[in-house]
């Protein structure tokens, strides 16, 4: 059993930027990265998919062709296919065709233009980071002002890249060790949706890790199991066996009304993770749209804070123990007045 590794050392309610400062930034980018630990991010999050090398890097899919140029490189053209990964066909460019040298002739581009239009502005700038080069961050930041950032990987569709010969936990195990952060008393955080994944590293690490929980479906390696049973009270008492977190996407918290999209009262999952002996890191947090953003950050618009604000205070009242936030600034400052 996993035990209750980590959790001595909780002051108050993290903010984990999620992809770095995405909704400033180009995800997963050392750029997005670097404004979340700017903007007081206590962790930051790298989603990990593998190159034809093996090497990590950071991208929420193995599949690039809407968070890189690769469709600008005719070089790349022939690379273009189509797979099924966890069931869904997926049509595009994929990280484990790449090596890391051709990778790195990509640039990252804004996955959401229309949401985040500013954020195109940095399109074509930033390279696509290895994990290392982010754990290369969050040492310098620390040699910098002897305070440490948080580190909270995820490891993104494992036993699809087992099938395929490709490891996510012996690489990243291997840098975080690299880094000196793969202790117990690390500031590390081992995030994946897939259980026996999760299982597997409860084998091999004292690091802390948690169950990620969506909105619909189940974890892909579990055909029949719903997320929703595994956030019923027997579910829970399950994922602690082996895990220290859930992290449930926040609609399980604070149900919708499906007609308005109006939160409503907590649901019972924060206190029956709590009486399972889990901590709870919900996601995602994120202002509607980059206009809600930028004029929170000008301090024009109260009410930008308003909507974002209200909905973090919501989550806390309700009881979380963290939050990833597309904008760690907002919710370091709701955090902050709570
Ligand atoms: O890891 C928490 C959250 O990031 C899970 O969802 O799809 O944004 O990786 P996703
Ligand atoms: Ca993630």
């Amino acid at each position: 059993s996993a035990g209750h590794r980590g959790l001595d050392q909780l002051d108050e309610p993290l903010v984990v930027g999620h992809r770095g400062a995405s909704g400033y930034r180009p995800e997963h980018t050392l750029a997005s990265y670097r404004l979340a630990i700017r903007q007081g991010a206590d962790y930051v999050e790298p989603d990990l998919v593998p190159t034809k090398d093996g090497v990590l890097v950071a991208r929420h899919e193995n599949e690039i062709g809407t968070t890189t140029d690769v469709a600008d490189h005719p070089e790349f053209a022939d690379r273009r296919t189509t797979k099924v990964v966890d069931g869904v066909p997926l049509t595009g460019w994929f990280t484990e065709d790449f090596t890391l040298a051709e990778l790195k002739t990509l640039r990252a581009i804004e996955r959401l233009p229309q949401v985040r239009p500013d954020n195109t502005a940095y399109d074509g700038r930033f390279e696509v980071p290895t994990f290392d080069e982010v754990l290369d961050l969050v040492v310098e930041h620390h040699r910098r002002t002897g305070e440490w950032v948080g580190v909270a990987p995820e490891t993104k569709h494992p036993s699809y890249f087992d099938s395929i010969g490709l490891s996510l936990e012996e690489p990243m195990l291997r840098s975080l060790r690299q880094h000196g952060l793969a202790s117990k008393r690390s500031k590390v955080l081992l995030q994946s949706f897939e259980v026996g994944n999760l299982q597997e590293l409860d084998r091999v690490t004292d690091l802390p890790l948690e169950q990620l929980v969506d909105s619909r479906g189940g974890p892909a390696d579990r055909p029949g199991t719903t997320y929703a049973s595994m956030l019923s009270r027997r579910g829970l008492r399950d994922i602690a066996r082996y895990a220290d977190w859930v992290g449930p996407q926040k609609d399980w918290v604070l149900p919708r009304d499906p007609a308005t999209g109006a939160t409503g009262r907590p649901s019972a999952v924060v206190r029956d993770a709590h009486a399972a002996g889990l901590r709870v890191l919900v996601f995602t947090v994120r202002a509607e749209n980059q206009f809600l953003a930028t004029n929170f950050r000008r301090g024009t618009d109260p009410n930008a804070y308003g909507r974002v604000g209200a909905e973090i205070r919501a989550l806390l009242d309700a009881g979380v123990d963290g939050l990833f936030a597309d904008h760690p600034d907002l919710a370091v400052t709701a955090r902050d007045a709570w």
